[in-house]
Order: C-alpha cells, then sequence, then structure tokens
C-alpha cells in the first residue's frame, strides 16, 4: 500500500494569540495537518500482516468485519440486533458502538480475541459529540468560541476520556454546514460557514486523532454525514437534498475534503438523498469524489439503519439490494442493520458484488484495527486505572468550563446592564432553565451524566456569590409546547419584585435540538415570553441568559430586556461558567457563528448571500424601490449577523492599510488594521476579514468569510492584524467549473461582524 504523505503545515493565523502580523492559511491549500503516523507507518510489515490474516479468512468472516453492531449502552436509532454477542462470538462482527466503560469493553474484545477462530480485535466506537463524561457545550456553541485551541482542547479531554474507557473510535465532527435553524442538528455543527465551518472540523480532527492514532489517548475521528445533510428541504430531518455542482462544491464539500487532507481517519454517509441519490447508494460522493478525486484510504461507514432505509427511499427493492448498492457505492461498513452481513455472501455468489470489492473493504477496517495497535495489544485501550484518573478530573472539569466561557456570545448590552455589580444584594432568577441539570448538559452529551453533575446557573451563582448576595429563584414559566398556563407566574413575580435585578434564564429543552428535533418556529417555545412580558412590566433591569441548540428570533426580547447573553447548552461546568460572566469574572468573546433571523419566514438568511439582479438597498426609502428582492412586511436582514457578538469592553478599528491596491496573479497582498481596546475590561476581540469579487464569471457571494484572528487586548492596549491575502483565498468554481481565481476587482471588508465592517477595494491582475 502507498504512503500518503500529509502537508505539514499547521494553520496559524487562525489560532494564535500573538497579534502581529498573522498570515492567513487558505482552507483548502493548509489545512491543519493531523495524525501523520497513522498514514506514514503503513510499512510493508502492515501489509504483510494483514494479506497473511486475510488470506485464512472465509468469505464470511471477511463481512463479518464489514458489520458494525450497537451494544447495550445508548440506543441511538430504533433497531437493535439482541444477539450481537452472539454474533461477536462466531467471528462476524468487525466493530461495536454504544458499548462502553474500561470493564465492558475489555470483557467483549475477549470474546473476540479469545474466543474466535481468528481473534480479530474489535474497535470500539461511540458517539463522544461535545464530551465524553466531562461534557463541553454543544458543537454550535464550541464553534462561538471562534478560538481553534478551545474546540481542540475540548475533543483533546473528549478523547483522553473516551479512549481510557476502552473507545477507538467517535462519531464526530459533524460538518454539515447549515443554514437552516429549523433543522435540529444544526446545534452539532459549526453553522453557517464554510471557512470557520472547515476550521472548526479541523480543530477538532486534530484534537481526536492527535498526530499518532497508535497512542492510547487518541481516537479515530469520523467526517460525518457525507453529504449535504444540512441542507434537509423545510429544516425537516432526513428529508431530501438537491443542490447544484457548484452549491454542492462551494458550500457543502469543503470541511470533508479538508478533512481528508488532514488525514481523517473514517467518513460516514448522510441519510438524505442528494439530487435523486441516497448519499449512502451514491457512487459520486462516494466512489469519484471521495476515493478517485480527494484520494481517502481510510473507511466508511453508514449511518444507522441507512442501508435498509434505501428501500424506503424507494431506490432499492429489497434489504439485500440496499446491501449490494450502498457496497458496491463505497460504503465499507454497515452500522447496525446487518444487511451486508446478511446478504453480501450469496451477491458474491450471483456476481452481484466483486469479491476484490469485499476484500478492499475489509483491508482498510484491519489496517485501521492495525494503526491502532490492536493487534498488538487488543485490551490497549480498556485501562481502568487511567479511566478512573483521567475521567471527570478536576483538570478535565475546568477545560470545559474555560471552553464554555469562550463560547457565550453577548448579543445585546444596552447601559452595560452586564457585568452585574458587585454590591448587588439581591438577584430574581427566574425561568425553566435556570436550575435544569437535565438541560444546560446540551443534546448530545455522550456518557455524560444528566442528573447530578451538571452544574445550573443556580448553583454556579450561588456558589460564586455565598451568602453575601439574595438569589430570589422561581422557575415562573415552562418551555414545553403545550404550556399556556400562567400558574407559575406569581411565584416569580414576588420574586423579581423583591430584587435589584430580574435574570431570566429561557430557551428550548435540550430534546427541542439535535437529530429528529426540527422546528416550524423559532420563538421561545411555552409560556416563556408570556412570562417576560409580565416581568418587564416591573421596570427593573432585565437580563435574558439564553439556553438552546439553534438561533432563535427574538424580536421582542432584543427591544425589551436590556442584555442578552447567548449561552447554548454549556456542559457539565455551565453553571460556574454563566456566573464568570454575568459577574465579570470572564469577558464574553463569542461570535454568532450563524444569522439569527427575525422570524421564520426570512430562512435561508445568512450572510455570504448572492446580490441579486434587483438587489435590496436599506439606505433608500422602501416606497421608492418596489421590485426589488425583500419582503413586503420585513427587512431582509437577521436580527443578529453573522460574527455579532459584543464584549464588555469596546474595541476601536482604525483604518485597513493594504499593503498594495494589486495583486498580481500567484502573488499575495497584506491588509493591516489597528485595533484598540477602548474599554474599561482586558477582552478578547475576533477580528473577521471578509472578501467580495466584485465580477465573476458566476455570480459571487457579497461577501465571504475569509479569515479571523482572535486575539486578547489588554484595557487601552493596541495591535495591528494583518491579514495575508493569496489567490487561493479569491478562488471560487467559475463558470466551467473549474476552480480557480478571475481578475478583476474585489471588495475586502475588516470588522467585528459581518454587518459592521469597513472596507478597502483592490484588483487582482494576471501576471
Ligand atoms: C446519527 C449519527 C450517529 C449514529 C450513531 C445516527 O442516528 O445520525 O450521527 O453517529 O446515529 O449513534
Amino acid at each position: 500500500m502507498k504512503t500518503k504523505l500529509l502537508p505539514l503545515i499547521i494553520s496559524c493565523a487562525l489560532v494564535g494569540s500573538s497579534a502581529h502580523a498573522q498570515s492567513l492559511p487558505n482552507q483548502s491549500s493548509a489545512p491543519i495537518s493531523v495524525a501523520e503516523t497513522i498514514w506514514q507507518d503503513d510499512s510493508k510489515v502492515m501489509d504483510a500482516f494483514i494479506s497473511d490474516l486475510m488470506a485464512k479468512m472465509t468469505l464470511k468472516e471477511k463481512i463479518g468485519q464489514l458489520d458494525l453492531q450497537a451494544g447495550n449502552g445508548v440506543l441511538t436509532g430504533s433497531y437493535r440486533n439482541k444477539d450481537y454477542v452472539k454474533q461477536i462470538k462466531a467471528g462476524h462482527v468487525g466493530a461495536v458502538f454504544n458499548t462502553l466503560g474500561a470493564n465492558r469493553t475489555r470483557a467483549l474484545q475477549k470474546i473476540a480475541v479469545e474466543e474466535t477462530r481468528l481473534g480479530i480485535p474489535l474497535i470500539f466506537g461511540y458517539d463522544v459529540i461535545h464530551g465524553h463524561r466531562t461534557i463541553f457545550p454543544i458543537s454550535l456553541g464550541e464553534a462561538a468560541s471562534w478560538d481553534l485551541q478551545a474546540i481542540q482542547k475540548s475533543a483533546r479531554v473528549s478523547a483522553e476520556e473516551a479512549s481510557a474507557e476502552g473507545l477507538h473510535w467517535t462519531f464526530a465532527p459533524m460538518v454539515d454546514v447549515s443554514r437552516d435553524p429549523r433543522w435540529g442538528r444544526i446545534s452539532e455543527g459549526a453553522g453557517e460557514d464554510v471557512y470557520l465551518g472547515t476550521q472548526v472540523a479541523l480543530a477538532r480532527v486534530k484534537g481526536f486523532q492527535g498526530d499518532d492514532l497508535s497512542k492510547t489517548d487518541t481516537i479515530m475521528a469520523t467526517a460525518k454525514h457525507y453529504a449535504v445533510y444540512g441542507a434537509a428541504e423545510g429544516g425537516r430531518d432526513y428529508n431530501s437534498t438537491d443542490v447544484s455542482e457548484r452549491t454542492l462544491r462551494s458550500i457543502h464539500l469543503p470541511p470533508f475534503k479538508a478533512l481528508v487532507d488532514a488525514g481523517v481517519a473514517t467518513f460516514m454517509t448522510a441519510f438524505n438523498d442528494l439530487n435523486g441519490v441516497p448519499a449512502t447508494a451514491n457512487k459520486y460522493l462516494l466512489d469519484e469524489i471521495l476515493r478517485k478525486e480527494w484520494g481517502f484510504e481510510g473507511f466508511v461507514v453508514t449511518d444507522y439503519t441507512a442501508v435498509e432505509e434505501l428501500v424506503k427511499h424507494g431506490f432499492a427493492k429489497d434489504s439485500k439490494h440496499a446491501a449490494e448498492l450502498a457496497f458496491n457505492a463505497g460504503a465499507d461498513m454497515d452500522m447496525v442493520g446487518q444487511n451486508y452481513f446478511k446478504h453480501l455472501e450469496a451477491s458474491v455468489t450471483e456476481n452481484k458484488v466483486n469479491i476484490a470489492t469485499i476484500d478492499k473493504s475489509v483491508r482498510r477496517i484491519l489496517e485501521m484495527k492495525y494503526r491502532l495497535g490492536l493487534f498488538e495489544d487488543p485490551y490497549r485501550y480498556s485501562d481502568l486505572s487511567r479511566e478512573k484518573k483521567v475521567v471527570l478530573s478536576q483538570e478535565n472539569l475546568l477545560a470545559a468550563q474555560d471552553v464554555a466561557r469562550k463560547s457565550m456570545v453577548l448579543l445585546k448590552n444596552d447601559k452595560q446592564t452586564l457585568p452585574l455589580s458587585h454590591t448587588l444584594n439581591s438577584i430574581a432568577l427566574i425561568g425553566p432553565l435556570a436550575n435544569s441539570k437535565a438541560d444546560i448538559i446540551g443534546s448530545w452529551a455522550g456518557a455524560g451524566d444528566r442528573k447530578t453533575q451538571p452544574v445550573t446557573v443556580l448553583e454556579g451563582l450561588k456558589a460564586k456569590l455565598g451568602k453575601d448576595v439574595k438569589i430570589n429563584f422561581a422557575k415562573g414559566a415552562s418551555y414545553n409546547y403545550q404550556s399556556n398556563s400562567n400558574k407559575g407566574f406569581g411565584a416569580a413575580m414576588v420574586a423579581a419584585k423583591k430584587s435589584e435585578v430580574i435574570v431570566v434564564v429561557m430557551g428550548e429543552s435540550q430534546k427541542m435540538t439535535g437529530e429528529a428535533s426540527s422546528r416550524t418556529s423559532l420563538t421561545l417555545p411555552g409560556n416563556q415570553l408570556a412570562l417576560l412580558k409580565e416581568l418587564k412590566k416591573l421596570n427593573k433591569p432585565i437580563v435574558l441568559v439564553l439556553m438552546n441548540g439553534r438561533p432563535l428570533s427574538l424580536n421582542w426580547a432584543n427591544d425589551n430586556v436590556d442584555a442578552i447573553l447567548e449561552t447554548w447548552f454549556s456542559g457539565t461546568m455551565g453553571g460556574h461558567a454563566i456566573a464568570d460572566v454575568l459577574l465579570g469574572d470572564y469577558n464574553p468573546s463569542g461570535k454568532l457563528p450563524v444569522s439569527f433571523p427575525r422570524n421564520v419566514g426570512q430562512i435561508p438568511v445568512y450572510h455570504s448571500m448572492k446580490s441579486t439582479g434587483r438587489p435590496f438597498n436599506p439606505s433608500i426609502p422602501l416606497k421608492k424601490q418596489n421590485y426589488t428582492s425583500r419582503y413586503e412586511n420585513l427587512e431582509n436582514t437577521p436580527l443578529y449577523a453573522f460574527g455579532h457578538g459584543l464584549s464588555y469592553s469596546s474595541f476601536d478599528y482604525g483604518e485597513i492599510k493594504l499593503s498594495s491596491d494589486t495583486m498580481t496573479m500567484g502573488g499575495s497582498i497584506e491588509a493591516s488594521v489597528k485595533v484598540t481596546n477602548t474599554g474599561q475590561y482586558d477582552g478578547e476581540e475576533v477580528v473577521q476579514l471578509y472578501i467580495q469579487d466584485l465580477v465573476g464569471s458566476a455570480t459571487r457571494p457579497v461577501k465571504e468569510l475569509k479569515g479571523f484572528d482572535k486575539s486578547m487586548f489588554k484595557k487601552g492596549e493596541s495591535k495591528v492584524i494583518t491579514f495575508t491575502i493569496t489567490e487561493q483565498d479569491l478562488a471560487f468554481y467559475r463558470q466551467d467549473m473549474s476552480f480557480g481565481a478571475e481578475a478583476g476587482e474585489f471588495k475586502l471588508f475588516i470588522g467585528t461582524a459581518s454587518d459592521n465592517t469597513q472596507s478597502k477595494s483592490f484588483s487582482l491582475v494576471e501576471k
């Protein structure tokens, strides 16, 4: 097997906290390089070992390696084979997921290794999505930190905990770009943007896989769900997708491609059909693009029961046909449904599946087992003493608290309502989410405890404030869709009347987000808004602390409350992190990774939209511009734009300076801006770079994120932030679908949010 050489370029502009003269890597040319050694140690020794082993395997044993079974842990779909242990004993299972713990994984591994004919070890997988036992903020929240080191750290801690429990593989990161907040799984990704999403995906894979997959504290990552799952029609989960080749390649594929270049070990197919062909049996995606064009050498697993779902898609006539279609398209491993196991032997006999194709898939899976070191010592990950030491360690909990603080976005802060004054004697803490452990932990809290460990806002505030400040707590309202009684309002009003400031914790239940949790409305569910309106009548300062897994439409709150802090679902240490931010022990620095629409009718609304032939101009009165691309009853802009996020400090941006207003093809220019912390607090700022190509052979977005820099600024400090722009940053899929830049005029924007920038022009000229 050939050695895959990976670029050893480490992305620096986006992770650094040193502010000066950083260069801007292009997402496609300079990915963070991960796990080089996974691919570089694939010596002849491994090849010979695997060839030797495969020579001894029966066809049934080979097909068994393509089978992924769900163990006794959590159920993440509706089907499970209860006889999976028997099947392991027969030597007919390649991998198991939803089973964890050093003891349990060791026991199952023992069956595979000691009770089967060939003793081939199992791979153990799990959905380690936003933490393993120590739970970090949901993925969308982490993306809001724009802090790639923090995101990498979260994945690293998760891998350390998971691997100690015998796990070798996580089904993360989800890198589906999504511009539809109705879709519940927007919470699992990095939001609307291709560039940010790609950088976040790379940081996560780097954290999970480290730089050596054979180390016992690293785990294989999965690039999922391949592909276009985030564009499910109407935001309804599992729904069909239909996108052009240009949209596919410009928006949906770049994060996946970057992960292949960076050495991700596995891919997972998506549930949806794409342009009429289900992703799980999509030869174009799996074979043409992933294998042939990108050279992916890891293995592809289907999503949960996605093979037999080809029948319900109306694409396969029965489960045997489905197995043949998925396998021949390029899906190596079948998750849960056992369709490969039940049918592929017959398909080989009938010449519907080629034995050489089976051999290739088996080899890919065995290679991963080899690279994980499982043939040397199949029990090396299941380590009870390490499990006891690392799981939920103090260090991990502190890391989770830090990432949680970094992920919070201050959406509004009138009259510096936040941070709360240290001279306060009383706080009303109100809302269904203020003391809910089950919610703050988030929508895919893996193996995390949901009942006792999560720190709520009430607990976090009490721990910080002690007896000095009286906290008057009342739940007051409910987020349940059906709630319309105002029974709890009285207690909430009493608590509020007794207090100097009202902190309201509202949003969604964690169950309203994630898989199979699409919503047709983005308002605060239940009777929460009604209670907020009652509280407003008291004429006291109101701080709204939000917990939610998607953009919400918050028009009334934006117009009526004093401060709004978006905290997402912030994990095990969420309550401490929120208390840190509310009291000013941490100055918020998050920025939205996705636009917050004014209402659901605006969807999709995102910063990189096209101009159209009749663009609406917000500076001209509405009446004077009929027949423009706008709504009759609402403006086009979102309530909170992509990249928006305030700080307790303020940042002044000087004028943009370009090293030249002309870039030659193949060359580069630098754009610099002096940023000064003009406020009263030390704080971090995310300086954002956007570019617009004014004329293209295919229409171009009005603005596209092309770089960012998150730096700490001491009170009064100034730094010059510099971005290097290369031809690669200007490249796109041209009219003929070739990828490259076109000479012409460009606009470059630098600012604190996508809707708060200044600009300079430059041109790109032929050599
Ligand atoms: C989800 C995947 C997940 C799998 C295994 C599916 O329902 O779509 O994202 O990894 O279950 O739990």
